[in-house]
């Protein structure tokens, strides 16, 4: 038990920056990511990285992890990896999915509001369920995704992004509220606005939205990758066993301070 973790979207940005602090924490690495183009560079750096600092205990997949299939696949390639032992943290920290608004020029289409909540929202609760049929999920394991301001603040093009945030975030209440019972929490960090590629494509004004929001921040900076990380390994320590569905702000109290 607790020897190694399950990154979603573990190449770049937050699930990133956890792969390599858990790596430093002694984990061994199992992670899915979805790079193409240039991405795989980015992807590439993280995955030697990774490896080095765990002695090659790193395992990285580069497919489609919201789907059906890949979930099948590779569950019994994650139980050999482990020996069959529990993970000690399902992390979904995949960002994929449509960013337009509701109505204007590219109104969201059905098919893209289906596909985004799917993959980042309802894909965290198939894992669940099919890690914790093999076993590989108990007593100690924790569950978490990342969500966002957004969760409950409108904001040009998050519409689709925003609706998947809430849905995973109840998918997270439901998890913990089912397996508290065999000592498997779940929980959700909430991230401050954070520079990493997802950011960039929210929207176009992205860079003065950082400006605003570090103006905006109690603590006049924003969020980075590590900030996160460093909440994640706090959250596996055995002191944070009883923290069950919650919402964890990392955020440098940004949620907290009104825009101006
Ligand atoms: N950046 C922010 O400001 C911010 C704030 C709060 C929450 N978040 C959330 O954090 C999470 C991670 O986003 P990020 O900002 O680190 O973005 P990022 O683009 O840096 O990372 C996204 C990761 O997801 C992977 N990925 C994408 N589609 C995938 C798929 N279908 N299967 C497997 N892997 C896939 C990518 O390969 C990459 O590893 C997202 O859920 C995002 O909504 C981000």
């Amino acid at each position: 038990m607790s020897e190694w973790v399950l990154i979603l979207g573990g190449s770049t940005g937050h699930g990133a920056a956890t792969a390599k602090r858990l790596a430093k924490d002694g984990y061994g690495i199992i992670a899915f990511h979805f790079d193409r183009g240039e991405a795989k560079k980015l992807a590439a750096e993280t995955i030697t990285e990774v490896n080095e600092t765990t002695g090659g205990r790193c395992h990285y997949f580069n497919t489609n992890a919201a789907a059906e299939e890949t979930m099948d696949k590779y569950i019994t390639q994650i139980k050999e990896i482990t020996g069959g032992e529990p993970v000690k943290l399902l992390l979904h920290s995949i960002a994929f999915g449509t960013t337009t608004n509701f109505f204007g020029e590219k109104p969201v289409t059905q098919r893209q509001m289906d596909m985004t909540v799917h993959v980042m929202g309802n894909a965290l609760l198939y894992w669940t369920q099919k890690l914790y049929a093999e076993g590989l999920l108990a007593n100690g394991s924790r569950v978490m995704g990342l969500t966002s301001e957004g969760n409950y603040v409108a904001m040009e093009g998050y519409g689709p992004v925003s609706v998947a945030k809430v849905a995973m975030e109840a998918i997270i209440r439901q998890i913990g509220w089912e397996l508290g019972q065999y000592g498997i929490t779940a929980n959700a960090v909430q991230a401050g606005v954070t520079p990493t590629r997802a950011l960039t494509k929210i929207t176009e004004g992205w860079e003065a939205w950082i400006e605003n929001t570090k103006k905006r921040n109690p603590m006049r900076r924003n969020t980075t990758p590590e900030d996160v990380a460093g909440t994640i390994s706090m959250l596996l320590k055995p002191e944070a066993d009883f923290i069950n569905c919650s919402i964890i702000y990392c955020d440098g109290g940004e949620s907290r301070s009104g825009s101006f």
